[in-house]
C-alpha cells in the first residue's frame, strides 16, 4: 500500500448486482466483477466502491443488511470475495466495501430474536419507545415513505426507531454489545483482505432527547474508535464517511485527523448542476469558498452522481426548487428531496455537457467518484421504484443478450431499452472502438488527472475575466500550472484574463492541442471546458 494513495486516485462505485452476471441467473456477481477488472483498470479506476453485497432481503437494495458475515447467495460466496480481492490487488487496484453502522434489516436474527422474545439480549440491540414520541425534532429521510422515525412493532407492542425505511431498524449504539459487534464486523471484512470502508449514514448512530440526533458528540466519539481499531488492527485501511451534511458538519468528520480519512463532498456535488443550469460559476465558488480545510491526510471525495437520488439537502429551500424545476421537468424524477436521474439525461444527453460536468469535478481538488455506467453515458428508468431506475444492468455490447450483462432470460431489472440510451446507442464495446466516445474522453480525463497529483490538492484559486459565465480556476504546485475554464453557458464565450497571467500556457489538454503563444483571449464553445497548461 503506499501511503495516503486514496488522496489522489480515481475510484469507482459500483453495484455487484448490476455489473456482469457470470452464471447466467439474471443477477451480477462478484466473478463476475473479476471478469470486468481488466475493463475498470484500462480506464485508469484506483479504487473500487462496492455497494453491500451481504445477505439480504434487498428492501433497500442490500443496506438491510440481514447477516453482516456472509455473502449474499444472489452475489457468490466469501471465496469469491477473497478472490476479488486477490485479483483486484494483483492489478495494483484497491477495494473499499459498504460499513452499515446505523441499521440491520429487520430480518437479522439480532431483530428477529427481539421479536420471538421482549427478554432476550438483543431486544436491547434495538432503540425501543413506548409512545414513540421521543426525538421529535429529527427529521425523515426517506419523506416519499415513511411517515414516522418510529414504527409499531405488534410482537413487542412498542415502537422501534428507524432513520430509513421501516424495515430497517436503527441499532442502539448506547448498548456496548452493539458497538463491538460493528467492530467485529469491520475486523472481519478488513482480515479478508478489504482496503477500507464507506461507512453508510454516520450522522445517524446516537439519540438524545432535545437535538436533531444527528452529528452528535457520542457519535463522533464512537467513530473515533472504529478509526483507532482500524489503524491499530489494519494499519493503511480506509474509512469514508457518508455524512449528507453542509461543510462545517461534515469538517468534524476528519476530527484532528483522528476519524475519516475521507468523506464525500455533498454540497458541492449539486452545484455544479446548478451552476452549467444557470450559466453561471458562482454556486461552485460559493460551495468551495465554504470549504473548510481538513487535516493532513485527510480528503474530500466528490462525485457528479451515485446510486441515490440527486440529493438536494445540501441546498437552500429555492436552489431546491429550481434544481427541480430545471432537472426533474416530470413528478415521477423527483424522490424524497431530491432527483432520481442518471448523469446523462441530466445533462440532455449532451455529450459536450457530460464532458463538461466532468472536466468540472477533475479540475476541482479531492478524490472524483465515477458512478458505473456513466462513464459510457448510460440512462435510467423512472418507472422502476424509487431508486432503482438508476441502478439497471450495466451495458456491455450492442449485440448480445441482456446488453452483455447475462445470459439470462430475465434479469433483476430491466436493461435500460429505450433510444437514446438503449444498448444499440449506449455500450461500452461500440464506445471503446470510437476514438470520439465519451469512455474514451472519460479515460483521457482520468489519465490528464492521475499525471498531475496536484490537482487533487486543496490549493485553487479563482481568476475573473471578461466572461461572466465561464468558471476560471488556477491550480498549481510547485513547477505545474493548470487554468481550467468552463464556458457553462448555452452561447460562445470570449474569454480574456482580467490580470496577467503571469505564465504562457503551451497546451489545451483536453483535446490535446497548443496554445498560441501570448494568447489573449479564448473563444469557448457553449458547455466547452479547456485545461490550459
Ligand atoms: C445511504 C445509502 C442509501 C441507503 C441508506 C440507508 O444513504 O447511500 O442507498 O438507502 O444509506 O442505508
Amino acid at each position: 500500500m503506499k501511503k495516503d494513495w486514496y488522496r489522489n486516485a480515481i475510484f469507482y462505485e459500483l453495484n455487484v448486482r448490476a455489473f456482469r452476471d457470470s452464471n447466467g441467473d439474471g443477477k451480477g456477481d462478484i466473478p463476475g466483477v473479476i471478469e470486468k477488472l481488466d475493463y475498470l483498470k484500462d480506464l485508469g479506476v484506483d479504487c473500487l466502491w462496492l455497494l453491500p453485497m451481504y445477505p439480504s432481503p434487498l428492501k433497500d437494495d442490500g443496506y438491510d443488511i440481514a447477516d453482516f458475515m456472509h455473502i449474499h447467495p444472489d452475489f457468490g460466496t466469501v471465496e469469491d470475495f477473497k478472490h476479488l480481492m486477490d485479483e483486484a490487488h494483483k492489478r495494483d487496484m484497491y477495494v473499499v466495501a459498504d460499513l452499515v453502522l446505523n441499521h440491520t434489516s429487520d430480518q437479522h436474527y439480532w431483530f428477529q430474536a427481539a421479536l420471538k422474545d421482549p427478554t432476550s439480549p438483543y431486544k436491547d440491540y434495538y432503540v425501543w419507545s413506548k409512545t414513540g414520541k421521543e426525538y421529535g425534532d429529527t427529521r425523515i429521510i426517506f419523506l416519499d415513505t415513511e411517515p414516522s422515525n418510529w414504527s409499531f412493532c405488534p410482537e413487542v407492542g412498542e415502537f422501534y426507531w428507524h432513520r430509513f425505511y421501516a424495515s430497517q431498524p436503527d441499532l442502539n449504539y448506547d448498548n456496548p454489545a452493539v458497538q463491538e459487534e460493528m467492530l467485529n464486523t469491520m475486523r472481519y471484512w478488513a482480515s479478508l483482505g478489504l482496503d477500507g470502508f464507506r461507512a453508510d449514514a454516520v450522522p445517524y448512530l446516537f439519540e438524545r432527547e432535545g437535538t436533531i440526533c444527528e452529528n452528535l458528540p457520542e457519535t463522533h466519539q464512537y467513530l473515533k474508535k472504529v478509526r483507532r481499531v482500524l489503524d491499530a488492527e489494519f494499519p493503511g485501511r480506509i474509512l469514508l464517511a457518508e455524512a449528507n451534511q453542509w461543510p462545517d458538519d461534515v469538517r468534524e468528520y476528519f476530527g484532528d485527523g483522528d476519524e475519516f480519512n475521507m468523506a464525500f463532498h455533498f454540497p458541492l456535488m449539486p452545484r455544479i448542476f446548478m451552476a452549467m443550469k444557470k450559466g453561471d460559476p458562482t454556486p461552485i465558488r460559493w460551495a468551495l469558498d465554504k470549504t473548510p480545510a481538513i487535516p493532513d491526510g485527510c480528503q474530500w471525495c466528490t462525485f457528479l452522481r451515485n446510486h441515490d437520488e440527486l440529493t438536494l439537502e445540501m441546498v437552500t429551500p429555492e436552489e431546491r426548487d429550481y434544481m427541480w424545476q430545471q432537472y426533474a421537468p416530470d413528478p415521477k424524477m423527483k424522490l424524497n428531496l431530491g432527483i432520481r436521474r442518471r448523469l446523462a439525461p441530466l445533462m440532455d444527453n449532451n455529450i459536450e455537457k457530460m464532458k463538461q460536468a466532468n472536466a468540472i469535478l477533475f479540475s476541482l481538488p479531492g478524490t472524483p467518484i465515477i458512478y458505473y455506467g456513466d462513464e459510457i453515458g448510460m440512462g435510467d428508468n423512472i418507472d422502476l421504484f424509487d431508486r432503482n431506475g438508476v441502478r439497471t444492468p450495466m451495458q456491455w455490447a450492442a449485440d448480445l443478450p441482456n446488453a452483455g450483462f447475462s445470459e439470462a432470460s430475465q434479469t433483476y431489472a430491466p436493461v435500460i431499452n429505450i433510444a437514446p440510451y438503449s444498448p444499440r446507442h449506449v455500450n461500452v464495446a461500440g464506445q471503446q472502438n470510437d476514438p470520439s466516445s465519451f469512455l474514451n474522453f472519460m479515460k483521457h480525463l482520468v489519465k490528464l488527472r492521475k499525471e498531475r497529483p496536484y490537482l487533487a490538492e486543496s490549493s485553487i484559486q479563482f481568476l475573473d475575466t471578461t466572461s461572466p459565465a465561464t468558471l476560471c480556476v488556477v491550480r498549481e504546485a510547485e513547477g505545474q500550472r493548470m487554468i481550467a475554464l468552463h464556458n457553462l453557458g448555452d452561447s460562445n464565450a470570449y474569454v480574456t484574463f482580467r490580470a496577467d497571467l503571469g505564465f504562457s500556457p503551451k497546451i489545451e489538454l483536453l483535446t490535446g492541442t497548443p496554445v498560441n503563444p501570448g494568447l489573449k483571449t479564448i473563444r469557448l464553445a457553449p458547455h466547452q471546458s479547456a485545461w490550459l497548461e
